[in-house]
């Protein structure tokens, strides 16, 4: 499976952080790497212009949120129609820092999965547990649970959801900006778990605390089909040594 090194800026980036995705360009040689895709999901503000200036580049663009709706009165709001307009591939849904900071739940979560589908864009939906559900025993039901509430039943124009349709990211709370990880046998029980709820040509990206000196461990682990980066995917020396640890 072609893996993908998704970059999540969350709130961070002025107009001046073009210079790292023009940073990125040039270590990746301006071409796309055949064995993996690449995509940065900056804030909204930056989308449009990352979007119209990169567009023949070898990185794709996403946002880090949708709303469900495709228009509306929900001031604020920027629904997956948007953010397609903009001229993004991908949207991630779901990230705990959404369902912590603004009470998503998996019905929203899916909600804002389906809005994406419908809009021709990706995806990338994810799940993890926190540090006291991991300790009491509870990692894998509750992101059984995510899944199941979280993930859309069907597809785009409602045929039949195809594996690559969405992406899962399997991000533990406690390992989101932190510096700790799972171990490896931790991140691969739980991929495991993952993929036997999910199609098998579906991709599910590891997420917290990735950086270039743990990359390339982390992403030979069995069912790990790529990373959602935050931090290091702020600077494109660390963000490509993460890229460039995704060879094939
Ligand atoms: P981190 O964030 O890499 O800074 O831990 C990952 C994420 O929240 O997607």
């Amino acid at each position: 499976m072609k893996p993908l090194i998704a970059g999540n800026w969350k709130m961070n980036g002025l107009a001046d952080a073009a210079s790292e995705i023009e940073a990125l360009i040039a270590k990746m040689d301006g071409s796309a790497p055949a064995d993996r895709d690449v995509a940065v999901c900056p804030p909204a503000t930056l989308l449009a212009g990352f979007a119209a200036r990169y567009s023949d580049e070898a990185i794709q663009f996403g946002g880090q949120d949708c709303h469900a709706e495709a228009s509306g009165a929900h001031t604020g709001d920027i629904s997956a129609e948007m953010l397609a307009d903009a001229g993004a591939a991908f949207v991630i849904v779901g990230h705990s820092e959404r369902r912590a900071d603004h009470g998503e739940t998996d019905a929203a979560v899916r909600a804002k999965a389906e809005a994406a589908l419908r809009a021709g864009l990706t995806p990338i939906i994810c799940v993890g547990e926190t540090q006291e559900e991991r300790s009491t025993g509870r990692a894998f039901d509750v992101v059984r649970t995510q899944l199941a509430g979280s993930v859309p039943t069907s597809g785009p124009r409602s045929g039949p959801l195809a594996d690559d349709d969405y992406v899962i990211a399997y991000e533990p709370v406690w390992a989101i900006g932190t510096g700790l990880t799972p171990t490896l046998e931790d991140i691969a029980e739980m991929h495991e778990d993952i993929r036997e709820r999910t199609g098998a040509g579906a991709r599910i990206l590891y997420g917290g605390s990735v950086k270039p000196a743990n990359a390339a461990e982390i992403l030979r682990v069995r069912n790990v089909n790529g990373a959602l980066v935050g931090g290091a995917s702020l600077k494109a020396n660390d963000f490509y040594a993460i890229v460039a640890a995704a060879a094939g």
